[in-house]
């Protein structure tokens, strides 16, 4: 099978080092192009992207030349971006006009009314956005885009929740560092400290988990009925979000059946490279899931769940760059190829 020639823009940060390993090996996709700011471009991926967190970086990226993120320098059919939102607000719909397939990670376009926001365990449907988005705007490429990390962990455990009809959500979050870029938190901020305070992110989690749960009717995505109340805090741990969820419902099912729908749940993607099995593990044990001991099941993109009691109250974990982050683009890339509209 001819592979599909795959770009990342944004290709040195934290995020973009997730997508090079996640890329570099995968059986649909090639990496041809790594894009960056004037600063890395013209040098090896390897010393431009010097800092290492745990990644492997595939041997064949570490001695590729980093571009400018310049819809003219990248060769590629799809761009995985990871850019800062400030800048991907104006590149990502360049690249798209362009022709590019852009999968992105970035918060500029995620809420606006023609670009899909897709999980997809969660809401593959939305993807009849794209011939919306494509149609209004006159692009021959598009974009998609995958939630903030906090919310796709919860989304995810929402999802087989939906048949006992949600009434309202509370999340309190205890969010990893790494979340906030390589550069975002200095040391001593966060050393032996909580910070109650993540720009944005209280916001994008309400409004995201509305829109990823909501129904598509053919030319728009009404947002799911339900309130998310969400109070989110970065706490000293390198990777890995744990969230703590309050979930009134409806039908008030008991801890044993909220727990068996997690067991049940199958999104009946099959054959997607990056889906992870199984998609929800329910811890048994009182103290888990912890991030340093269950964030790297299922590659980093299953989502671990425990504590669940009568409320319905329970905790749930995942990998921030993987699954809430790299691992949801392609992830999300992989069902546009499925779907053939890659
Ligand atoms: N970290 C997470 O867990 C997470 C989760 C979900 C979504 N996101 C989103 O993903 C995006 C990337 O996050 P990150 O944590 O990977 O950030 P990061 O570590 O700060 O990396 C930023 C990347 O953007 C490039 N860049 C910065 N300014 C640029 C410019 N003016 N022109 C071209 N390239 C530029 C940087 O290149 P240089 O190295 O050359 O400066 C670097 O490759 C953000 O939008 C973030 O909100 C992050």
């Amino acid at each position: 099978m001819q592979k599909i020639k795959a770009g990342v823009l944004g290709a040195t940060g934290n995020v973009g080092q997730r997508f090079i390993e996640m890329l570099g090996n995968h059986p649909w996709f090639e990496l041809t192009s790594l894009a960056a700011s004037d600063k890395s471009a013209g040098k090896k991926y390897s010393q431009a992207a010097s800092w290492r967190l745990d990644n492997k970086m595939p041997e064949d990226a570490g001695d590729m030349t980093v571009v400018p993120v310049d819809p003219k320098k990248v060769d590629a059919d799809i761009v995985f971006s990871a850019l800062p939102t400030e800048l991907a607000k104006t590149i990502e719909p360049e690249f798209a006009k362009a022709g590019f397939v852009v999968a992105s990670n970035a918060s500029a376009l995620r809420m606006m009314k023609d670009v899909p926001l897709i999980i997809p365990e969660v809401n593959p449907e939305h993807l009849g956005l794209i011939d919306i988005q494509q149609d209004e705007r006159k692009w021959d490429g598009y974009v998609i885009t995958n939630p903030n990390c906090t919310t796709i962990m919860m989304a995810v455990t929402l999802k087989p929740l939906v048949k006992f009809n949600i009434e309202k959500i509370y999340i309190a979050s205890m969010q990893a560092i790494s979340g906030a870029g390589y550069d975002g938190i200095p040391g001593m901020a966060i050393l032996d400290n909580v910070i109650p305070y993540i720009g944005q992110e209280e916001e994008k989690v309400e409004t995201e988990t509305k829109k990823l749960l909501g129904e598509f009717n053919g030319s728009e995505v009404i947002d799911a009925p339900f309130k998310v109340s969400a109070s989110c805090n970065r706490v000293m741990v390198i990777d890995g979000h744990t969230e703590a969820i309050w979930a009134e419902m409806t039908d008030d099912p008991s801890p044993d059946e909220v727990k068996q729908a997690f067991l049940d749940f199958d999104p009946g993607l099959s054959g997607l490279p990056t889906e992870p099995t199984p998609v929800i593990e329910v811890k048994e044990e009182k103290d888990r899931p912890q991030p340093r001991l269950d964030r790297n099941i299922g590659g980093g993109m299953t989502v671990s769940v425990g504590r669940i009691r009568p409320g319905i109250r329970y905790i749930c974990m995942g990998h921030n760059t993987i699954r809430g982050a790299a691992g949801a683009s392609v992830l999300n890339a992989e069902l546009l190829k499925k779907k053939g509209k890659l």
